[in-house]
């Protein structure tokens, strides 16, 4: 069934992300027949667009981003009939009454009222400001059908994002707010509750009775991305730890479900981030590393470091790498390591999710069939790669018992002909349906700022001293792997399914 009618308005709208990541995905979901029989887009923004241009400059986005890119855009203008641009100052007062004008007439030509969704796609500090503004209209006064998405960074810290939470609930409803994490839209992140809660085979060995440590990678080969002032506010802890990834880590680490009502998947993921043992100020530095990059190469083009970047302080203490060593306290989770790292132009975009199991317990076989054992290994491989591998022990054919490491894998594009819809395209048309599941709560976003306060406090009272502490193209600083060393481990990475494609 499809969605019912819906207005999107994207405040943003001459923005990025609107250019990049949402207008690619509605167009998909028209596509894909996902959107509702009656729907229209505006794009807000303070750019001087006609309508005619603005929806040649969306065309380029998707000519760039689209996961279709290189398909014909045979239906690109059945789907731009549907959108306006409105040029406004989200600051101004005034201005708020053309978005009920627009409102108004679609309902007429709708006959009914729609969903009216307005995409917050803009700076942060714009956030409470506008969200105010909307609160006071009368469209949202009135009906339920008012939904407000909110992007990430919701809040600079727990303060910021308690204050931003307040002011949202003194406006709307819970069940209206979407505050976004685009990673939940990926299709790998939303296997892992099928891979755990669909299989009988793998719960019963997930816990700390057979898992040694799990890592959680998040590497970026690209560095700012013109994001310049954004992230030197925020930082890679703000920025990815704070919720992509400890948003894995629930994932990993929750209850089973009782069912997959949104309320209930929230609730066993704030367990977990509740369960999370706070790291006390004076411990920080051995739990947490952070990093800088400095000038240098990436894939044979030059790099310049961090603190030379335009818009950022020339002796910058930002982080753009950031590892950090959590427990999770509570029965299941008892005593095994969560080890998470992320960072900015490293050697390889890759996200993968790592659980090590221990080894086994008794080793029967010839000493000489030692050599090559290893023990079992759960790789989830979230991006570019899609898949799940699991390794284990073989006999190597011969006379002899010889071991060695295999892999049995799970290939997304081997095994399903369907090209996985993305992140953004998932999230919006739950947002049309009305299910918040993959969208944070407020006291989901609170709890992740709880956990991360002590390292954010100890990085700011301690400035670097050895920034900048990695090149572009490796993984990071040295201290990342003297963080896992000590425990005995290292961070894994795996070799890409297909090597003969690698240049
Ligand atoms: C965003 C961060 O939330 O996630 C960016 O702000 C980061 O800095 C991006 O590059 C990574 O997303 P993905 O989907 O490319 O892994």
């Amino acid at each position: 069934k499809k969605p019912d009618p819906a207005i999107f308005f994207i405040l943003g709208g001459s923005g990025d992300l609107t250019y990049r990541k949402l207008i690619p995905a509605l167009y998909n979901l028209f596509l894909d027949d996902w959107m509702p029989e009656q729907f229209h887009i505006v794009g807000i923004g303070r750019t001087a667009y006609s309508n005619e241009k603005y929806k040649a400059h969306l065309l380029e986005g998707i000519h760039k981003f689209s996961r279709r890119r290189n398909h014909k855009t045979d239906h690109w203008n059945e789907f731009s009939e549907h959108i306006e641009y409105l040029q406004m100052d989200v600051e101004d007062n005034q201005a708020y009454q053309s978005i009920t004008k627009i409102v108004n007439n679609k309902e007429k030509t709708f006959g009914t009222h729609p969903n009216v969704i307005f995409y917050l796609a803009v700076a942060p500090q714009l956030v409470p400001d506008i969200a105010k503004h909307l609160g006071q209209l009368n469209i949202c006064a009135d009906r339920k059908c008012c939904r407000i998405v909110v992007e990430k960074p919701f809040g600079h810290d727990l303060q910021s994002a308690h204050e931003l939470n307040q002011l949202l609930q003194s406006m709307f409803d819970e069940s209206q707010i979407y505050r976004i994490d685009h990673y939940l839209g990926k299709e790998t992140v939303q296997n892992i509750l099928a891979f755990r809660f669909a299989n009988a085979l793998f719960e019963p060995i997930w816990n700390c009775n057979y898992i040694d440590h799990i890592q959680i990678t998040a590497a970026e080969s690209v560095g700012l991305e013109g994001r310049n002032s954004y992230y030197e506010k925020a930082g890679a802890l703000r920025d990815m730890v704070q919720n992509h990834i400890l948003q894995l880590l629930c994932m990993i680490a929750m209850e089973a479900p009782v069912s997959f009502d949104a309320n209930e998947i929230r609730n066993k993921k704030v367990d977990v981030l509740n369960a999370i043992r706070k790291i006390r100020k004076e411990e920080v530095q051995d739990y947490a590393v952070r990093g800088q990059y400095g000038p240098g190469w990436m894939k044979g083009q030059k790099v310049v470091g961090y603190r030379q970047e335009k818009g950022v302080d020339p002796e910058s203490p930002v982080e753009t790498f950031a590892a950090v060593k959590f427990y999770v306290d509570n029965w299941r989770w008892q005593g095994v390591p969560f080890y998470v790292r992320t960072g900015k132009y490293l050697h390889e975009k890759t996200t993968i999710i790592v659980l090590q199991f221990r080894p086994a317990p008794h080793y029967a076989f010839p000493p000489e069939a030692a050599e090559t054992w290893r023990p079992n290994r759960l790789t989830i491989s979230i991006q570019p790669n899609m898949d799940i591998r699991i390794r284990f022990q073989a006999k190597r054919p011969g006379q002899k018992m010889t071991l060695s490491p295999v892999d049995m894998i799970f290939n997304y594009e081997e095994a399903y002909e369907d090209h996985s819809p993305e992140a953004y395209e998932t999230l919006l048309l739950d947002i049309m349906e009305g299910d918040a599941t993959l969208f944070m709560r407020a006291d989901q976003v609170e709890a992740a700022w709880r956990v991360i306060t002590p390292i954010l406090e100890a990085w700011q009272n301690r400035p670097p001293v050895d920034f900048p502490n990695y090149a572009p193209g490796t993984w990071g600083p040295e201290d990342a792997e003297a963080l896992i060393a000590r425990d005995g481990h290292n961070w894994i990475t795996l070799p890409p399914l297909h090597q003969e494609h690698e240049g």
